[in-house]
């Protein structure tokens, strides 16, 4: 009997101190001192021995159970601290490593015109405009005939652009945005249309197959062009963060009338004439009009009832103004040491 007991002590104890595990030491416990034990059971077996072996054996296995405990409890604590030891390495973080090392140069950059397209969005809407969206590959309906230029319109001919083997095309313009405004919204109603135009282009430094545009179209009673002049007169206050001179020459499009070009005093020499604005004092920036009757029509709306006007604001070239960019084939050029600078 004193041998089993032996056995088992020596067993158990080899057993406990290869074993890895919480869960698994606690099945050791179970197995040999728990109720239903190895160990238990050879003490409730002890009534059949002699008075003297009873004696021996009863307290030799009490100190064999005690001895087994205590080696659980001191493999428990060798694990848990194992673990802890392990998660402490794998889960590490260095509190002082220098938020200006290389770690940051990482992070991404938001595009700067993506950073002027969300200033003009919160310009907007802070004047009650939505913000809408339109899909880059357009029907004719939506980027032609809607907006006034029918089949065969010369107009056409200054927007060539990709054409997708069903006839359908990546929209030359985010003017295509308009009618899917006037469709969705009852007037009045006032929206932005920001979005990624395309042009089938020779591109240098001034023209690119891809660039950015944000429209707008404002429809309400007795929509004037002084309207017109107090919003984008309000946007260009806003984005320059001065007062800006405008003037309105006469421009055509076949979505407005009348149409016009605006023209802001130029920022570089404040109108005396330099480079830039090819010694006129003037710079063009944003073509925009009266919303064109048939435009209205085209969006179910009723002309002799609501007028509106509409702007079409080039992105790339507000960009290239602010920060004295000179070729807009950067923008796309993937070259990341451009877009970290802004
Ligand atoms: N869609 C025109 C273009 O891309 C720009 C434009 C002109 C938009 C006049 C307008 C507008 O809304 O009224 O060339």
């Amino acid at each position: 009997m004193k041998e089993k007991l032996e056995l088992i002590k020596h067993n158990t104890l080899d057993a406990i101190s290869k074993c890895a595990s919480i869960d698994e030491l606690e099945q050791i416990r179970i197995d040999i001192v728990g109720r239903k034990g190895e160990l238990t059971s050879i003490l409730r077996s002890l009534k059949d021995l002699s008075p003297q072996e009873r004696g021996e054996v009863g307290k030799l296995s009490n100190v064999i159970k005690e001895t087994i405990n205590d080696a659980i409890d001191n493999r428990k604590n060798d694990v848990e601290r194992a673990l802890l030891t392990n998660r402490l390495s794998e889960e590490w973080i260095d509190v002082t490593l220098d938020k200006e090392s290389e770690f940051t140069s990482n992070n991404g950059y938001l595009h700067p015109l993506s950073q002027i397209q969300h200033e003009i969005e919160d310009i907007f809407t802070s004047m009650g405009f939505a913000v809408l969206d339109g899909p880059e590959v357009e029907t004719e309906y939506y980027n032609f005939e809607a907006l006034n230029i029918p089949k065969h319109h010369p107009a056409r001919d200054m927007q060539d652009t990709f054409w997708t083997e069903d006839n359908n095309l990546l929209r030359t313009h985010t003017s295509a945005i308009q009618v899917r405004g006037m469709e969705k919204n009852e007037p009045p109603f006032r929206v932005i249309g920001p979005g990624r135009v395309f042009r089938y282009e020779a591109t240098d430094a001034s023209h690119e197959n891809t660039f950015y545009q944000v429209e707008g179209m404002m429809v309400d009673k007795d929509i004037s062009v002084s309207n017109l002049i107090f919003f984008m007169k309000t946007l260009l206050k806003e984005i320059f963060k001065k007062e800006v001179k405008v003037r309105l020459r006469p421009g055509y499009f076949p979505f407005v009338e009348p149409g016009f070009e605006l023209d802001i005093n130029c920022l570089i020499c404040g109108g005396n004439g330099c480079s830039v604005c090819k010694q006129t004092g003037w710079v063009e920036l944003l073509p925009c009009g009266l919303v064109h009757p048939n435009v209205l029509k085209s969006g179910g709306i009723d002309p002799d009832k609501w007028s509106g006007f509409a702007f079409g604001l080039g992105l790339n070239r507000l960009v290239m103004m602010g920060y004295g960019i000179n070729d807009i084939r950067h923008f796309q050029s993937g070259d990341i040491r451009f877009v970290q600078q802004f």
